[in-house]
């Protein structure tokens, strides 16, 4: 174990003996920077959904970490990620979305295919030693699961499937692989990334912050399994109840349905019901301010109907609720009076599983 620049963080494995995380590590700046190198460019990260590039040619670019990217699909069929920066002086290959059959930067026209090669350079000659097989762009790791594509900066990272360990079995009794994505939407939100990520892991609060989802939900059967990547909370969602006066989503709820929520590490979650899947991304933006990224995946023969429109509308007010608390949190963990508090053993088993993730990335060298 290495030393960050924070000092040791250290999380006791026994969630009935442990604190939380210093809440400096909420609000500082350098452990925002430190964040950034050492969980941010080294852990799978969606990029994009399979839509955006399905066909031989299509790209779309994007940033990671700070890093500017172009995914693209070969004309093999594979999906590729390159750093979307020119080798010559680093102008842009390719800009936006769309399909191509070449990359040609938008500085002085040198020209990529969609494997990265370097294919013209014009005015080059008497350059000596220049070879063109020596500019390719520089390509990361790509790779897809279910609807999402996936980069990581770190070429000696565990491969994307080994890194979800027990997820991939778990997800696939929900039918994700018929949905399409209907709806994106974000949400800025003043707080650190792992104030969202905290609050999303235990339904602790959910009988004061949303008494709307508490009551389709068995608070009482809620449970909280970590796992080595990821955290499964799963609650069996509530039929009519006898002297109900409003209505219940799931009027026909037996006993095997279940709301899956699925985090997985450092920052993205998976909500997943009967009938509907939601995406969560959440991406710092600063020590105190960071962005949700919510996507619903729904067959899409239902996109646009009512039902469609409800999901959305149902965990809009969710995240509404989630984001006003994360907020006020946010202010009081600055407080002078405040720096570590306790888990609950029965609801925060979650909580506990991410600080001890998150120390053992912050503390790897
Ligand atoms: S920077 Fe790309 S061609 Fe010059
Ligand atoms: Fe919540």
């Amino acid at each position: 174990m290495g030393t960050s620049s924070r000092g040791r963080i250290s999380i006791d494995s026994d969630v009935a003996r442990a604190w939380t995380l210093p809440s400096h590590l909420y609000t500082e700046a350098d452990a925002f920077a430190e964040e950034k190198e050492k969980i941010f460019a080294r852990s799978w990260q969606v990029v994009g959904h399979h839509d955006q590039a399905a066909n031989g040619g299509d790209y779309f670019t994007a940033e990671l970490a700070g890093e500017p990217l172009l995914m693209v699909r070969g004309s093999d069929g594979k999906l590729r990620g390159f750093y979307n920066v020119c080798r010559h002086r680093g102008g842009p290959p390719a800009e936006g979305c769309g399909s191509r059959k070449l990359f040609r930067c938008g500085y002085h026209g040198w020209t990529y295919d969609l494997q990265g090669a370097l294919i013209s350079a014009t005015e080059m000659e008497g350059v000596e030693g220049f070879r063109a097989e020596d500019f390719a762009l520089a390509p990361v790791r790509a790779e897809e699961w279910f609807n999402f594509i996936f980069v990581n900066l770190d070429g000696d990272a565990q491969p994307l499937r080994e890194s979800l360990g027990k997820l991939a079995g778990q997800v696939e009794k929900f039918a994700f692989s018929g949905m399409k994505r209907c709806e994106r939407r974000t949400y800025e939100m003043e707080c650190n990334w792992k104030t969202y990520v905290d609050n999303y892991l235990e339904g602790y609060h959910l009988p004061s912050v949303h008494p709307g989802l508490n009551r389709e939900l068995d608070y009482q059967a809620y449970v909280i399994e970590p796992y080595a990547g990821h955290v499964r909370q799963s609650s069996p969602i509530r039929g009519a109840q006898p002297g109900d006066t409003t209505a219940r989503r799931y009027a026909e709820a037996g006993e095997d349905l279940t709301a899956d929520y699925f985090w997985i590490f450092p920052n993205w979650m998976l909500n997943c019901y009967p009938d509907n899947i939601s995406l969560n991304i959440v991406l710092p933006l600063g020590p105190e301010r960071s962005v949700a990224i919510f996507e619903w995946y729904l067959p899409e023969e239902q996109h646009g109907s009512a039902a469609a429109r409800a999901s959305v509308e149902f965990s809009e007010q969710i995240q509404r609720e989630d984001v006003g608390i994360c907020e006020r949190v946010q202010k009081n963990l600055r407080s002078r009076s405040y720096s570590r508090g306790r888990f609950s053993v029965k609801q925060e088993k979650g909580v506990h599983a991410f600080h001890r993730m998150y120390a053992e990335w912050m503390m790897k060298d």
